[in-house]
């Protein structure tokens, strides 16, 4: 067995957690929508057409803000093609992802149906082949309360209230060659921030997200970061991160799960970006970060390929997530946590059918993917401020990197309940580990619960005939030494420990 410590102090702290780091996303794409959340003629089905099964698995998530519409999609989007009489609304083609959009569902029913899951919304808007007159515009339709033409239209949709819509992103990944009306720094910069002074003048309390990098492997990156930044910082209140990650054929498994390493560093080098335009423009304001696509994506490649362009609804990205998967998204996960003191947003990219934790079956039923647990279980359980956490743990050294941890954890504390929760994965393939947790500080603890997700095979997934093939298994165990505490991580598991005070 192997052997690990962790070191806690109640005193020393990242900072406190933003629950919105639990977010999620739900773009026009593939089956996300349409099949996904939206199915009138599901048997489960509300009065509005939403799916009630997924409406609970969501729910279950308990997730705080949901970015929609898009994504790539955004890009070449018309909000007001999807607003108003359900039958006047016109079909498009959505060039992002070569499918049809029937526009049954807009920003009215999203919003709705957000609320049936007890999330806020965070709207995207098109600044692909759009501008500032359609920014100014969104805002005033969402959130101006009436008497003006934009929020009258709302009204005359139904909607007396405003949506009262609170954070906004300033177009999507415009860095990528692939999105319509891709820009250059320069370009995207200036847009963002002539777009960001309207927004907000039509409303002062909203948030901005401008666009990052779409991901650290990008040949502008870091550099759009500093231009974009330097043309937006004292508009906006975050930049936005994206990263998924993939198995090539010559990653091992070993490799495959360290790839969390990158996410940190990736993190750390834009946050110092954030900090040398403060510094540049001796602003008092500390940009923060929302890394609002985050998961695993690789399985579906091949699939989609094949995929018939100008489908209504067609099945893409659907990823079967195995634990091997569970793995690498876990220590995404604590990758995040550990970063809470910049990171204060984060979706999970997708939430249904898309690079989802959920999958629905047309007609019938709607499953848990391996990814659902971790999620679910950090974003319930971890709650408070975020420990400066002190690993030690052997390591090892694979083909992309060395110095891995087998033991990577966090632990998030409580103070109010005096809760503490641990989140913890063991990477190693052969040999559990014992690990010691060691913490100053008085609560004492008497029990504690400990749940862990594995599987004798790692690419064991859950599917349409086996959705509970992979599940997590919860134990309560006795704590003799509330200081110095002994757990058994199973070897390649996501582990969570969650001490309740006697
Ligand atoms: O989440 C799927 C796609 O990935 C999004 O549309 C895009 O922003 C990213 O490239």
């Amino acid at each position: 067995m192997l052997k690990a410590k962790m070191f806690l102090d109640y005193e020393y702290r990242v900072g406190k957690l933003d629950r919105r780091v639990f977010g999620s996303f739900i773009e026009h794409l593939g089956r996300a929508v349409y099949t996904g959340i939206y199915e009138p003629t599901h048997p489960s089905s509300d009065e509005e057409g939403f799916r009630k099964d997924v409406i609970e698995l969501v729910k279950a998530l308990n997730t705080p803000i949901i970015r929609y519409p898009g994504g790539n999609f955004v890009s070449g989007y018309n909000w007001e093609d999807g607003v108003g009489p359900k039958d006047k609304r016109p079909k498009r083609l959505d060039l992002a992802w070569r499918s049809i959009e029937p526009n049954e569902v807009g920003i009215n029913e999203f919003v709705s149906w957000s609320k049936k899951v007890n999330s806020e919304v965070m709207m995207a808007i098109n600044l692909g082949t759009r501008g500032i007159d359609d920014a100014k515009n969104i805002v005033e339709y969402c959130n101006y309360p009436g008497g003006t033409y934009y929020s009258d239209l709302r009204i005359s949709h139904g909607i007396k209230e405003p949506h009262k819509i609170k954070v906004w992103c300033l177009g999507n990944e415009m860095d990528g060659p692939w999105q319509i009306g891709h820009k250059t720094a320069v370009e995207y910069g200036r847009l963002a921030v002539e777009s960001a002074k309207v927004m907000k003048w039509v409303d002062p309390t909203i948030e901005l997200v401008v666009c990052g990098s779409s991901n650290p492997w990008m040949p502008t990156y870091p550099e759009w970061e500093y231009t974009v930044l330097d043309l937006t910082y004292e508009y906006v209140d975050y930049i936005s991160m994206h990263i998924y990650y993939r198995k090539r054929p010559e990653d091992d498994t070993l490799t495959f799960v360290a790839k969390s390493i990158e996410m940190d560093n990736f993190i750390k080098t834009v946050a110092s970006v954030c900090d040398v335009i403060k510094a540049k423009k001796r602003s008092k304001k500390t940009l923060n970060i929302s890394f609002d696509e985050w998961n695993v994506w690789y399985h579906s490649a091949e699939k989609d390929r094949k995929v018939e362009p100008w489908q209504f609804a067609p099945p893409l990205c659907e990823e079967d997530y195995t634990v091997e998967d569970a793995i690498l998204f876990g220590s995404m996960l604590i990758t995040l946590l550990k970063n809470a003191n910049r990171v204060k947003i984060a979706c999970l990219a997708q939430l249904v059918n898309v690079i989802a934790p959920i999958t629905t079956q047309p007609g019938g039923i709607a499953f848990k993917r391996t990814i659902y647990y971790p999620f679910m279980h950090a974003s319930n359980m971890a709650k408070g401020d975020v420990l400066l956490t002190k690993v030690v743990s052997p390591k090892y050294d694979c083909k992309l990197y060395t110095d891995v941890p087998y033991v990577e954890g966090v632990a998030v504390y409580d103070e109010e309940s005096k809760g503490l929760v641990v989140f913890a994965i063991n990477r190693s393939l052969e040999e559990s580990t014992l690990l010691e947790i060691n913490i100053a500080g008085d609560t004492k603890y008497s029990r504690a619960e400990h749940i862990v997700l594995r599987d004798d095979d790692i690419y064991a997934s859950n599917t349409l005939s086996n959705p509970d093939r992979v599940k997590p298994q919860s134990s309560i165990f006795e704590i003799k030494e509330s200081k110095k505490i002994e757990i058994e991580l199973p070897k390649f598991s996501w582990n969570v420990l969650r001490f309740t005070p006697s």
